[in-house]
């Protein structure tokens, strides 16, 4: 049985209160009666809210060439380890087109983060080739990092329309440990106030079960989403990589995907009509992680679409899943994960979030 603190945790949560002791309650969350009702509660949203459709984005990894050095990030400035790629323009274009003849109906652009104009304007042509190539159909969100508001502009006009800009974590502490030589928190937020005055859709999320990272923590993460009143978000559980300094941090598996599955159902409960993403690190840790982030209260999957050659290269953490799996059979998979819990799949529809379009024209 849920104790009354619980159930009337998730009552007043699930009616609309912002208390931040009932969210640590609702994420700490661990017996399955109450992990049940957290969730349930979740998918009850989800399906009045967006419906039990599961939206897929062709997730394209075109560079791992990156300027940051964040502690816990596998393709970080000064892992030499990493053999750095940066994709073709056409080779880029060609994974989008294979997206869109798959049915998927947006792609998601990620690379390292880099601010030089060399960058900017590759970028620039990259959108230009990919809306030609595809008759301007295909959903576009951008992820490769802060950038200044004239960049994201330029990128806006040339077709991207959503982007996905993880804070990492609310707590500007925590993100100035994790980040030494970048520790200016309030900087990238800015920068999420930027893409919405630009006309994007989007995007943050935050890493779940970080060192020195507590529930309340968690819970003012949950909070930063409603205030900022995102789109989209996409957050999954930290995961050690050996080549980076937190590669010998604290982790217990099956804590992080309890708590990633929490924050997703608490983060639907909060903004029940955005776009929240059931993340590969989540499937990195559990085999049916994507599914459970489904049944969580997630309605969004991002199948990689990118050239196998470059798979290994892009390892953000360890065990890093479909490393060898080409996009077609991750289709497949995707397909099954999917049909195992009784949900569809959108093909051929951009699944653009109601809260966003009910703030933007459609792009
Ligand atoms: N574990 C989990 N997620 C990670 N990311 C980077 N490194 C890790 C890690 N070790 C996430 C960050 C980043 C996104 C591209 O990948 O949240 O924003």
């Amino acid at each position: 049985m849920s104790s009354p603190g619980f159930t009337s945790a998730l009552e007043r949560i699930g009616n609309g209160g912002q208390d931040p002791s009932d969210l640590e309650a609702l994420l700490a969350a661990q017996d399955r009666s109450r992990v049940d009702a957290l969730h349930s509660a979740a998918y009850a949203v989800k399906k009045r809210e967006v419906g039990l459709v599961a939206r897929l984005r062709g997730l394209i990894e075109w560079s791992n060439t990156c300027a940051r050095n964040c502690t816990y990030c596998g393709i970080r400035r000064d892992n030499p380890g990493v053999e750095r790629y940066t994709l073709e323009v056409e080779e880029i274009v060609a994974a989008a087109y294979r997206a869109r003849e798959f049915g998927y109906a947006s792609i998601v652009l990620q690379g390292g983060e880099r601010q030089d104009p060399a960058h900017t304007e590759r970028v620039v042509k990259l959108l230009l080739k990919i809306h030609a190539a595809t008759g301007g159909e295909l959903g576009v969100t951008l992820s490769v990092g802060e950038q200044d508001r004239s960049v994201l502009r330029r990128w806006r006009q040339a077709g991207a329309h959503r982007y996905l800009l993880r804070m990492e974590t609310s707590d500007r502490d925590l993100y100035a440990r994790l980040h030494p030589d970048h520790p200016d928190w309030e900087k990238r937020r800015r920068c999420l106030d930027d893409l919405r005055d630009e006309g994007y859709q989007v995007g943050t999320g935050v890493m779940i079960g970080l060192p020195g990272q507590s529930l309340a923590s968690l819970a003012r993460d949950l909070l930063f989403f409603a205030t900022q009143d995102v789109d989209m978000i996409g957050m999954g559980p930290f995961i050690p990589h050996a080549d980076t300094p937190l590669a010998a941090a604290d982790f217990d598996s099956e804590r992080q995907v309890r708590l990633a599955l929490n924050m997703i159902a608490c983060a639907r409960l909060l903004l029940p009509d955005a776009n929240i993403a059931s993340t590969t690190a989540l499937q990195a840790l559990h085999c049916r992680g994507r599914e459970r982030g489904l049944l969580a209260g997630a309605n969004v999957m991002m199948p990689n679409v990118t050239g196998l050659r470059y798979r290994t290269a892009y390892q953000l953490y360890d065990g890093k899943p479909s490393l060898d799996e080409d996009a077609a059979s991750s289709r497949r998979q995707l397909e099954r994960s999917v049909a195992a819990i009784g949900e569809t799949i959108g093909y051929g529809e951009r699944g653009d979030a109601p809260r966003a379009l009910a703030r933007l024209p459609r792009p």
